[in-house]
């Protein structure tokens, strides 16, 4: 079997961070609240959102168009000032 760690303060291998992420975990705060990766050393987030991706992920997909409608909203405003 072939384990390739991810994150080597838990033992957490890039195998149980896809499962997780096909259970639904989409960014890396979720990956560490479903198996703690992450939240030692902290040297391995960006591995673990590099296998994360940018997929479909609808928290980030809901969070990205707030900011892009609040970012139009403050530029109408310094127009109308
Ligand atoms: S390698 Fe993952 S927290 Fe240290």
């Amino acid at each position: 079997m072939n384990r390739v760690y991810v994150c080597s303060c838990f033992g957490v291998t890039e195998q149980q961070v896809k499962k997780h992420a096909a259970d639904g975990a989409c960014t890396p705060r979720q990956i560490a609240s479903a198996c703690k990766a992450g939240t030692d050393c902290g040297s391995c987030v960006r591995r673990i959102q590099a296998l994360l991706g940018r997929g479909d992920c609808p928290t980030r997909r809901s969070a990205d168009e707030r900011r892009a409608i609040a970012t139009a909203g403050a530029g109408e405003a310094a127009r109308a000032a």
